[in-house]
């Protein structure tokens, strides 16, 4: 599950300067990742949808990205991470409810609350992009690291 984290880091990564290969690369990754039997945790009409509207937004954030718009891209993104929200969401509160005396499975939360939450994480991560983006822009170029860096002579 960690590798979804990954794959969207280096989405973000890939946002802040404009490398739409990198974007379509992970977001494809994403798809394959929620295609995978592992995937599949819970066997439940609510987790199938969502992971099917996940997948959805992973592919639409893939193929927007070849078209290098950068605003349209963000916002495939920022989709991307409310269908994230909204499994993880639905996840806790299925724990929440599971154990109560008397649980019900009925959805105690709105739609509308969890789309006022998700559009919150989402200004919340948009407000991080473009400050990564300007990070970006200011630092200077680090110098290369890894095997074979230390023979580098400057
Ligand atoms: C369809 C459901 C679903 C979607 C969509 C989803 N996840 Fe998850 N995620 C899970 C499940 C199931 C787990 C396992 C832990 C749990 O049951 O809460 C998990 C766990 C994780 C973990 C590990 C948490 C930990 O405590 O180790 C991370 C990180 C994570 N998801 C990130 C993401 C990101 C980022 C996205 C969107 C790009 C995403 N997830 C979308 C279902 C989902």
């Amino acid at each position: 599950m960690r590798a979804k984290l990954t794959y969207t880091q280096a989405i973000v990564e890939a946002l802040a300067i404009s490398d739409y290969k990198q974007i379509e690369h992970n977001a494809m990754r994403l798809v394959d990742l929620s295609q995978q039997g592992g995937w599949m945790v819970h066997d439940t009409m609510a987790y199938a949808g969502l992971s099917d509207d996940f997948r959805n937004r992973a592919r639409t954030l893939a193929m927007g990205s070849l078209r290098n718009d950068l605003d349209l891209t963000t916002d495939h993104y920022a989709q991307l991470l409310d269908s994230c929200i909204a499994c993880h969401d639905h996840l806790k509160q299925q724990r929440q409810t599971k154990d109560m005396p008397g649980a019900v499975s009925s959805i105690l939360e709105t739609d509308l609350d969890i789309r006022a939450r998700a559009d919150d994480a989402r200004r919340r991560d948009l407000t991080n992009t473009i400050l990564a983006l300007l990070q970006k822009r200011q630092r200077p170029v680090p110098p290369p690291s890894g095997p074979g860096a230390a023979n580098v002579v400057y």
